[in-house]
Formats: C-alpha cells, structure tokens, sequence
C-alpha cells in the first residue's frame, strides 16, 4: 500500500500501459489518481471499469498544453508520463511527434521543477538502434526513426533536469510490451495483431523478412518495473531498460499464434516489404534494474494465452 494518501498523475493514463497503470495505483491505495490523456491513441474504454471508482479524475486535454500540465501536476506526489505519439504516427506526422514526445515531456518537467513530484517517464529501446550484443544503459544510442530521436531526446531533458535542478525524476525504456487493451487497429501491436488475424482465419502479415527479434514483456511486468522505480530512491536521477527475457522472432510468432490457435493449421504468413528503420536486434542488457529487484514473472507463453482471451474477447470470438 505504497502509494496510499498519494496523489498520482497518469499522463496518456487512458491507453494501453497507463490504463494498466492505473489499475495498480488504485490497487495500492493511490487516494487519487488523475489521467491526463488527449484520445488520440488510448480509448476510454480502457478506464470504463472504473467509471465507480471516485478516486480516479479523467482529464481530456494535451500534454503539449503548458497551462493543463502546470495545473495537474502541482500537487501530484507522483507523475507517471506516459504520454506519448507512437512510431506509426511519427512516420506520416513527425511535427506531431516531436510537438507531443519532446515539447509535452518538456512541459511535464518544466511544471514539476515547481513541485515536490517523484517522476517515471516512459522511453523506449527504439532510442538505440540495433546491435549483435544485448544494450545497457550507456550504450550508444544512435535512433533509426523520427520516433527513437525524439523519445531520446525526452530522455535527455529528464536527466538533465535530475543533474541540474534536483528534479526526482527515472527514465525507465520500455521494450516490446504486449497484453490486453494494447490497440492493435493500425500498424503496432504485433502480438495483438497476429492473434487477430488468426483468429478472423486470415493469415498474419510479416514485414522485413521475419527475422527480427523482439522480447516480448507483458504489461503487468512493465507495471511492475514502472511502480519499483517510482517507489526507489537509488533510481533518482537514473536510466533504467526493462524487459523480459523472451526472445522471440517474427516468424517464430507468427507460427505460436497459428500452431495454438488457428483453426487451419496449415495457414501460411504472408511475406510484405521491409519497413522503414527497422530494428532487427533491439535487445537490451537488463541487469541494471534486476538489481534494483525486478524480474518479469510471466512467461511469453501465459502472456499470449491472456493476450489471446483478451482479443477474441474484442472479436466476438
Ligand atoms: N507499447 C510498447 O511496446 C512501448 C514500447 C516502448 C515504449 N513505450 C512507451 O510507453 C508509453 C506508453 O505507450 P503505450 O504503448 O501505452 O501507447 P498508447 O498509445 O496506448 O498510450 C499513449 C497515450 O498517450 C495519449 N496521448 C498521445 N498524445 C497525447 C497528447 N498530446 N496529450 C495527451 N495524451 C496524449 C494517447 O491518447 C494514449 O492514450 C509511451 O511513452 C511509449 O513511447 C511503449
């Protein structure tokens, strides 16, 4: 009961890892939890479970607005920033991706330099590109897309608000999250994406060859890596990679989600053109914060069982 008689802002809190986030604040006895989230990738649906639940407040506005930041975050104990323009959006709409990634990020730490607040921000292993060994934290970071460039430079303006102003704030690089509630109507979400398909009796479609590797971590555990952080001192002022130990090729799970659950098993991917930056390695060395005490608990096999219930359950399965 970590976070009781605190008072949490979640930004981007209504989609897939925040609402998750959210979840848990409140399971900790959070005393109020606000999201501040424009909808433009998270839905409200994702938070209607706890339409009852007094303590949450849900806040229609943008993190690239100076003044809604500044006033959410006042007060708050604890700001998770999860807010983000994905790598899909950054393809077709890069302003909007560096208005939201880096302008937005900016604002959170600008309002929080007035306040006492304990700072997550959410990053990502995209701001590394790939290599033939697994990442640490201080490995070179040379980002392929529009996306990885402006997440680091996110990052980098958290670490420079730790050093500079004492801010209280981690950087924690997501990598590869799958589970429930993850949208999978556009181009991100493979896990979610593959299992839908195959569920429909339509093939899954795999980009740049299939061999690209990917260590699916499931949403609880990225939750659970986000909460040791906020909840450590030692992480003030540090950068941190997470991820499960799974690593799994396209092809290979293209192949688990129709082995365990097409109904022809003999259905074939379908084989589209190379994507734009695409890391084929992105694995990260994750020692740092297992010595902080994370461990992922959930193997990649319970993880797409759940995942698997969650979209047959969106799918009229
Ligand atoms: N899902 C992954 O595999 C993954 C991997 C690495 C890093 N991340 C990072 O984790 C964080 C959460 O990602 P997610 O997968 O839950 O994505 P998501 O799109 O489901 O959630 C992001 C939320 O931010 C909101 N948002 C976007 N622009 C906004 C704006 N201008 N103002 C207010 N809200 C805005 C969206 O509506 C959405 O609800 C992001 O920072 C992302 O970069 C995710």
């Amino acid at each position: 009961m970590f976070f009781r008689n605190k008072a949490a802002v979640v930004t981007g809190g209504a989609g897939f890892i925040g609402s998750h986030l959210v979840d848990r604040l409140l399971e900790e006895g959070a005393e109020k939890v606000t999201v501040l989230d424009n909808f433009v990738g998270g839905s409200r649906k994702n938070l209607e479970h706890l339409e009852n639940d007094g303590r949450l407040k849900v806040v229609e506005g943008d993190i690239r607005n100076q003044e809604t930041v500044k006033e959410l975050i006042q007060n708050a104990d604890f700001v998770f920033n999860e807010a983000a323009s994905k790598l899909v959006v950054s393809l077709k709409d890069p302003r909007t991706d560096v208005m939201t990634n880096v302008v937005g990020t900016f604002n959170v730490l600008e309002a929080a330099r007035d306040s006492d607040a304990r700072i997550v921000h959410a990053s990502t292993g995209s701001v590394f590109g790939s290599s033939e060994q697994p990442m640490p934290e201080n490995h070179a970071k040379n980002p392929s897309t529009i996306y990885g460039i402006s997440k680091l430079a996110g990052e980098k303006y958290c670490m420079h608000f730790a050093k500079e102003f004492g801010l209280k704030v981690s950087v924690l690089r997501y990598f590869h999250v799958y589970g429930p509630r993850q949208d999978y109507s556009g181009e991100a979400g493979v896990v979610s994406i593959f299992l839908s398909r195959v569920l429909n009796k339509k093939p899954p479609v795999i980009f740049s060859g299939g061999n690209q590797i990917r260590c699916f971590t499931y949403v609880a555990d990225d939750v659970d890596a986000t909460l040791l952080l906020a909840k450590e001192k030692k992480a003030i002022g540090e950068d941190y990679n997470v991820a499960s130990k799974a690593r799994v090729s396209i092809n290979e799970l293209a192949g688990m989600a129709i082995d365990k659950y097409a109904e022809d098993k003999s259905m074939k991917p379908i084989y589209g053109k190379a994507r734009s930056g695409e890391n084929m390695k992105p694995i990260p060395d994750t020692a740092k914060i297992e010595a902080l005490g994370f461990k992922a608990k959930l193997s990649f096999e319970k993880g797409l069982e759940l995942t698997k219930k969650w979209v047959a359950e969106q799918e009229g399965k």
